[in-house]
């Protein structure tokens, strides 16, 4: 199989980077690579993110600029990875999702352009190589009816069609370091391009490895 996964800067690295968790996550990728799967990754910016953004804010920087100290952030976490997965990994930071088709090792690449986060590149990367699964790991387990960190009353859901995903993530307006469990852009281009893609928590790298052998993953599936 072509996977993308798309893993939150949450869980590799906040507040700090979190090691053993590269590690892990560099193991299983080196394993999927061995059997056979093609694999990319995009990283997220974690509190990394969040700090810097927020010190550019308070710098008044303007919106882009600080969607471009964020992309920064997801690089330092991505480049932390590409250190874990050694020589199975391409040694050079991707910029962009061009020529992505084309890699033999693991792709591995933060964020690309302002106004969006890793999730839309993630979705972008699984269009462009015609990936057969777009694993979205992040710190909650799965698509909820409102923002389980701040709604007690949130009900996971198991499976959501691409348009219901559209729908609830559509109404959070986009500012730079802003969390949803998947971002807008991401879910539009889940929606048109008719990509199947798995929300999990990704803390758990079972889950991970689930999704990809058609295990139980305790995630949502868009599709
Ligand atoms: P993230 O993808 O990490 O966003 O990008 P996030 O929603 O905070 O995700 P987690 O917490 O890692 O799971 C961090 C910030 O970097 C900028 C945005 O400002 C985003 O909020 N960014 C990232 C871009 O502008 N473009 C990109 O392609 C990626």
């Amino acid at each position: 199989m072509k996977i993308v996964l798309d893993i939150g800067g949450s869980i590799v690295a906040s507040p700090a980077p979190n090691v053993p968790y590269i590690k892990g996550l560099a193991e299983l990728l080196i394993e999927l690579r061995r059997e056979g799967h093609r694999v990319m990754v995009v990283v997220g910016g974690g509190r990394l993110a969040r700090d810097y953004v927020a010190a550019a804010r308070e710098l008044e920087a303007s919106e882009d600029y600080c969607d471009e100290v964020g992309i920064g952030a997801t690089r330092m976490n991505a480049m932390l990875l590409i250190a874990a997965l050694g020589e199975h990994a391409m040694k050079a930071l991707r910029k962009n999702t061009l020529g992505a088709a084309k890699a033999k090792k693991i792709l591995v690449m933060g964020g690309t352009k302002p106004r969006q986060t890793t999730d839309a590149v993630s979705a972008q990367l699984a269009w462009r190589t015609h990936a057969d699964l777009l694993v979205v790991a992040t710190n909650v387990d799965g698509v909820y009816d409102s923002d389980p960190r701040v709604d007690p009353k949130a009900k996971k859901l198991p499976r959501v069609t691409p348009q219901q995903l559209v729908k609830l993530v559509s109404t959070k307006e986009y500012r730079a370091g802003s969390t949803a469990v998947v971002d807008p852009v991401a879910a539009r281009i889940i929606e048109r391009n008719r990509i199947k893609t798995i929300v999990l928590d990704g803390r758990r790298l079972e889950n991970i490895r689930a999704a990809v052998s058609g295990g139980e993953h305790g995630g949502t599936v868009v599709g």
